[in-house]
């Protein structure tokens, strides 16, 4: 099996990349830096290849579409983990506008275009997935004010979740988004769990088995409420 995760220098999608190349899976290792992505790829010891890829940028997507087919023949699995400003420092009714805007840029729009431009790719795999990394905290079933613009992003990836599950069915491609729960990364910050255990449930979702849910939103393997 294939796959791409992107922001794959650092943090819950480095450890991704890890296990599914402990797992014996072919990684694409995508990564702002091409420094980083080589890095990274080399340091994972298993299948990897490195691809310089910025979320935000139409041109880098194409390219890592032409490099991954043309160097690993195809895709299976998207992980769309890359994202920014957890913006715990403010609040909805007196937010910049602009760092809500930036924020779309690589939690919302990332992910839908990456999905996009991969899809000929998925389309052709026997087991298609796409995993998109979101967050307990975009649960509309709870939801509080703060971190707005981390927030409504997530809230919003999780939508574009259900709507391409829905979409992609007669392809057997399978859509989950993920929460990796309070991790110890610099974007979690010190007292959150190992990144293996927030690992854990993406590499779950981009390895299911044909028969696997789609549409859904997991934590640990068990449906989160939207
Ligand atoms: N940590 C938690 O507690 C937690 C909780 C819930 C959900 N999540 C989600 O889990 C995912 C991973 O989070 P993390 O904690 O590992 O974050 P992190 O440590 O801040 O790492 C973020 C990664 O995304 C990359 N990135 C940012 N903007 C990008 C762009 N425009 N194009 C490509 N890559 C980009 C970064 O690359 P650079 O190194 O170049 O900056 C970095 O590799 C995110 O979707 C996050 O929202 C995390």
């Amino acid at each position: 099996m294939i796959a791409l995760v992107t922001g794959a220098n650092r943090g819950i999608g480095r450890e991704v990349a890890r296990q599914l190349t402990g797992l014996g899976h072919t990684v694409a290792v995508a990564a702002r830096s091409r420094d980083a992505a080589e890095r990274t790829a080399a340091e994972l010891g298993g299948p990897a290849v490195p691809v310089r890829l910025d979320v935000t940028s139409g041109e880098d997507v194409a390219a890592a579409v032409a490099e991954v087919e043309k160097r690993l023949g195809g895709l299976d699995v998207l992980v769309n983990n890359a994202a920014i400003h957890y913006d715990t420092w403010q609040n909805a009714a007196t937010a910049d506008l602009d760092v809500v805007r930036e924020a779309a840029e690589t939690n919302l729009y990332g992910p839908w275009r990456m999905a996009q431009a991969f899809l000929p790719l998925l389309r052709r795999s026997p087991s298609g997935r796409i995993v998109n990394v979101s967050s307990g905290i975009a649960s509309l079933a709870d939801m509080t004010g703060g971190a707005p613009a981390y927030t409504t992003t997530k809230v919003a990836l999780n939508a574009l979740t259900r709507m391409l599950a829905d979409e992609l069915r007669p392809d057997g491609i399978l859509v989950n988004a993920v929460c990796p729960g309070w991790v110890a990364t610099d974007m979690g910050g010190p007292g959150g769990r190992p990144v293996a255990d927030g690992a854990a449930g993406i590499v779950w979702a981009a390895t299911l088995p044909d028969d696997g849910p789609t549409g859904g939103f997991f934590r640990d393997r068990r449906p989160v409420a939207w």
